[in-house]
C-alpha cells in the first residue's frame, strides 16, 4: 500500500469519526427538543395514592413504621373494628379475625389461614375500617395487625412488627400455599356464588 494512500485512509477515517460525533449531537439535541415539551408534567402523589400500592406478599413496598400488639389493642378499640368485629375479634357480627374456619361457601379465609402476613397488613390499610377505609396511619396499621397476630398465636406480645420483621412472620399456610395456575375461561372458581336474598 502507497503512502499517500495510507494518508488518505487515515484522513477519510477521521472525517467518518468526525462527522458522526457531529450528527450525533444534533440527534441528541432533537431528542432533548422533543422531550422538553413534556418537562413539568406529572406530580407528587397524594396520601390516598400512596396508601393505593399494592404491598407484595413478600413485603416489597411497606412502608417505614412499626406497631406492637399492646398498642393494636388500643388502635382495635379506638378506630372502631370492635363495632363490627366483636370486642376480641371473634364475635361479629363481621367475620372473626381471630380464630374461625375457612369455608368456601362465603369465601372466608381467616388471617390466620393466609399464607402471608404481610399481606394482611396491605388488606388492612387498603380496606378497613370497612365505613371509613384509609383512616389508619402507617403505624396504627402495624400495631392493629400485631394485636390480630398475637391473638391468632403468630408472634408473641411483645413483637414490634416493621417494614423488615412483618415479612418474617411464620404463617403456617405458607407451606401449603400454591402459585396459582395462570388463569384461563376454563378456570374454576374458588368459592361457591351465594345467591343474595
Ligand atoms: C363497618 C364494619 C367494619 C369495621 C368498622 C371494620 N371492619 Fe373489618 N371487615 C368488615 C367486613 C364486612 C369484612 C369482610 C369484607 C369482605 O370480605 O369483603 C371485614 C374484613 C376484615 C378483615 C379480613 C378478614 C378475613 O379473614 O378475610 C380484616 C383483617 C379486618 N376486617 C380488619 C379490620 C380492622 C383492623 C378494623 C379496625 C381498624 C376493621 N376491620 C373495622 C367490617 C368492618
Amino acid at each position: 500500500m502507497g503512502r499517500l494512500r495510507m494518508v488518505w485512509l487515515r484522513s477519510t477515517w477521521w472525517l467518518t469519526c468526525t462527522a458522526s460525533v457531529v450528527l450525533l449531537s444534533v440527534a441528541a439535541d432533537a431528542w432533548g427538543q422533543e422531550a422538553r415539551p413534556f418537562a413539568g408534567l406529572g406530580r407528587t402523589p397524594s396520601d390516598a395514592e400512596r396508601r393505593d400500592v399494592l404491598v407484595d406478599p413478600d413485603g416489597r413496598e411497606l412502608p417505614i413504621g412499626s406497631g406492637t400488639a399492646a398498642e393494636g389493642v388500643t388502635v382495635y378499640a379506638r378506630r372502631g373494628c370492635t363495632a363490627c368485629h366483636g370486642p376480641t375479634g371473634s364475635e361479629g357480627p363481621a367475620v372473626a379475625l381471630v380464630g374461625g374456619q375457612v369455608t368456601t361457601r362465603t369465601n372466608y379465609w381467616p388471617i390466620r389461614h393466609w399464607p402471608f402476613a404481610p399481606s394482611i397488613w396491605d388488606y388492612i390499610r387498603r380496606a378497613m375500617p370497612y365505613d371509613r377505609p384509609g383512616t389508619l396511619t402507617v403505624d396504627e396499621v402495624y400495631a392493629v395487625t400485631a394485636f390480630l397476630l398475637y391473638r391468632n398465636d403468630l408472634i408473641a406480645e411483645d413483637y414490634v412488627l416493621d417494614e423488615q420483621t412483618l415479612p418474617m412472620v411464620e404463617m403456617p399456610a405458607r407451606a401449603a400455599y400454591q402459585v396459582p395456575q395462570a388463569w384461563t375461561l376454563e378456570t374454576p372458581r374458588g368459592f361457591e356464588i351465594v345467591p343474595e336474598h
